[in-house]
């Protein structure tokens, strides 16, 4: 039985991979990438929406996307289908400390009822390791590393970050432990380009496709280095509202673009289950 409904589908050209029937069934339709670009990984970002554009409440222990989405199960399977479609996931700092401490980047995580399905589909079928390597970016390096990411066997996870970060990151303990690595790149302007850690991951790790989780600050930057081919947004049916002096980012944050140069996207793709939208964009 479908947990979405398609409404419109216009992705008639991407040619592989499909997707096993039983997810096939569950997402009502096929799921596939376009080639990866000659140098870098192909980005695919995911966020959750209200109806007025507001990703993150902001507000201790209800910033997350579960509380736009009202926890929305297929919000959630679309979240781990990607995420078993990706080499890797990369996420902010911010967003790594606004989930729950034992919070996993893994498919199954997000989704638990498909755990074998998305195993099957990205071992069986895209030949990927079980579980995608997560890359959490920091400037700072002040990183909470208690946290479930950087403690569970078989979960890998690099930590991107200046030499400051790296220096901070040392001295708190992180090089020993055994699933992480702490990589600090060239930061001379001031933070790490999205330029330069595509070009990491591309290189050293082999990532051919990427998702972005966000957040808000870390995902401005990659549009504005025109570094995101797909967006999957979940737009939820509630209405957050803002005030003047309140914080409440909608999908980006820092980065703002005048209407000559901002980025526009071609429909892809549109589901639907009850009152939720799962739209899918490309760069156009
Ligand atoms: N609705 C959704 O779909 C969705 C998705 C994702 C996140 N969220 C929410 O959005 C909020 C967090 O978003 P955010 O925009 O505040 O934070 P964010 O983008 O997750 O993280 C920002 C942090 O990432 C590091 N960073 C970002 N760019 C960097 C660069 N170029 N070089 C080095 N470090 C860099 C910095 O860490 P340091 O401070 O350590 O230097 C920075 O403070 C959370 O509430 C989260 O739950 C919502």
């Amino acid at each position: 039985m479908p947990l979405v409904r398609t409404l419109i589908n216009r992705d008639q050209d991407h040619i592989e991979p499909a997707l096993p029937r039983g997810l096939r069934e569950l997402y009502d339709g096929d799921l596939s990438f376009p080639t990866t670009p000659v140098d870098r990984p192909f980005v695919i970002a995911n966020f959750v929406s209200t109806l007025d554009g507001v990703a993150s409440y902001e507000i201790k222990d209800q910033a997350g996307g579960s509380t736009i989405s009202g926890c929305d199960a297929a919000d959630r399977f679309i979240m781990g289908l990607l995420r078993a479609s990706a080499d890797a996931i990369i996420v902010g700092a911010r967003t790594l400390h606004d989930a729950s401490p034992g919070a996993l980047w893994i498919p199954e995580y997000t989704y638990p009822d498909a755990k074998d399905l998305y195993a099957d589909y990205r071992v069986n079928v895209l030949h990927k390791r079980e579980s995608p390597l997560l890359v959490v970016v920091s400037g700072s390096g002040r990183l909470e590393l208690e946290r479930a990411i950087f403690r569970t066997p078989g979960v890998r996870t690099v930590v991107i970050t200046t030499s400051a970060g790296a220096d901070a990151l040392a001295k708190a303990g992180a090089r020993i432990l055994p699933s992480v690595q702490i990589h600090a790149l060239d930061s001379s302007l001031g933070t790490v380009t999205p330029a330069a850690m595509l070009r990491f991951l591309y290189t050293e790790f082999g990532v051919r496709r990427l998702l972005h989780e966000g957040g808000p600050t870390l995902f401005g930057q990659f549009l504005a280095a025109e570094a995101v081919d797909e967006l999957f947004l979940t737009l939820s049916p509630q209405i957050a509202g803002r005030k003047a002096d309140t914080v409440r980012p909608g999908m980006v944050q820092g980065t703002e673009f005048m209407p000559t140069g901002a980025p526009w996207f071609q429909l892809l793709n549109v589901k639907q289950r009850a009152e939720h939208l799962y739209l899918t964009y490309q760069r156009a």
